[in-house]
């Protein structure tokens, strides 16, 4: 009998990868997605690679009706919980709306894995809890720092509700990951990112400008203190994000029944903004037209992972570079592009 594990977000970016890499590794996913920020076409996606069904539950975390009733039906052995709003700038303008959907999803999660006696969950993180480190690359020890945003805060507050619920001795398996920038996509374009409208972030904005959905990019600042003047971030794979969550709940598996750990995942390296551009234009041989135009608030200016930690503990290590993940990026947008044409 295969585990059963739930993954809220399950039709997201990140959650379809994870249900993919689930699959191969002889785990059951049970999706559950409220499609605010998905569609129903990753879930289709994701049976196409593995040729299998894959039960899905439409509806919100928030529901306690809706979660007991998954628990009760599929006899959860863990979760993964990706559920969660995720757009920076939209939290800051709306922080109830991120508090509400962001804290509120976890406590209704815990509270039902109580009482179905389900002890194992893998929690979605953030490098953003660190702020602007002081030195890079971050360590797990590296002191977390102001948030720059509601978003960030709902990070830190998640992890922070699930170590005091574990230092209750309450029985729960707690892993963390703080990921650094996902990006990439599956290498058989059935499953990407799919951006809801103008995207904020870099890669998706890139892989637009290059098809022509969007009229250039915008580099946001080119006056920090970096060898090209642009920020530095850790950007790692999705596929690659995916394997450390299946190395995540298979290392839970034999922990005592109360335990808490966290782990960077990002790749070791930074690049900057210019130097994934330029990476953009080698994998693709499209040149991308871009200018250079102020910084955006709250954006730090540069945030690295060191990832030994989780290399030590989980035995996993990222394997594919940024090249792979544009490449991957840009297979995956003109696959979009032929989706369309075909539909
Ligand atoms: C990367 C770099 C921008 C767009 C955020 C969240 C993080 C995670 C990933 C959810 C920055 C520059 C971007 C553009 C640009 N979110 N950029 N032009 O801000 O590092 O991280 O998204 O899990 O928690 O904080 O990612 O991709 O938005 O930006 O120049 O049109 O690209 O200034 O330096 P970010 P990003």
């Amino acid at each position: 009998m295969k585990k059963k594990i739930l993954i809220t977000g399950g039709a997201g970016y990140i959650g379809s990868h994870t249900a993919v890499a689930l699959f191969e590794a002889g785990f059951e996913p049970v999706v559950i997605d409220d499609f605010s920020n998905s569609d129903k076409s990753a879930v289709r996606g994701i049976e196409k690679i593995v040729g299998q069904e894959v039960k899905l539950y439409e509806g919100d975390c928030n529901d306690v009706k809706l979660m007991e009733e998954i628990f009760s039906t599929e006899g959860i052995a863990g979760v993964i919980h990706f559920a969660a709003y995720k757009a920076v700038g939209e939290s800051t303008e709306h922080p109830l709306k991120y508090y509400k959907n962001n804290v509120g999803s976890l406590l209704v999660l815990l509270e039902t894995m109580r009482k179905f006696e389900v002890g194992d969950i893998v929690f979605s993180s953030s490098c953003t809890v660190y702020g602007q480190p002081d030195e890079n690359p971050v360590k797990e020890s590296t002191p977390r720092k102001e948030a720059e945003s509601p978003y960030g805060n709902t990070k830190k507050v998640c992890e922070d509700i699930l170590n005091d619920y574990v230092k209750s001795k309450a029985p729960v398996r707690v892993i963390a990951l703080r990921y650094f920038n996902p990006v990439g996509a599956h290498p058989s374009s059935a499953i990407g990112e799919l951006p809801l409208g103008v995207p904020n972030n870099l890669v998706p904005f890139v892989t637009q400008t290059g098809a022509g959905l969007r009229e250039q990019l915008t580099v946001f600042g080119d006056d920090y203190d970096t060898s090209d003047g642009t920020c530095i971030r850790d950007y790692i794979h999705v596929v690659d994000l995916a394997e450390a969550h299946v190395k995540s709940i298979q290392h839970l598996a034999d922990k005592p029944a109360t335990y808490f750990d966290l782990f960077n995942l990002g790749t070791g390296e930074g690049n900057t903004v210019l130097e994934v551009v330029k990476t953009f234009e080698k994998v693709s041989g499209e040149s991308l037209k871009y200018k250079i135009g102020p910084r955006r608030s709250g954006d730090i200016e540069k945030v690295w992972a060191n990832t030994d930690k989780a290399e030590q503990v989980l035995g996993w290590r990222s394997r594919l570079n940024l090249e792979d993940a544009l490449r991957d990026s840009w297979n995956w947008q003109l696959s979009l592009k032929e989706k369309e044409k075909m539909s």
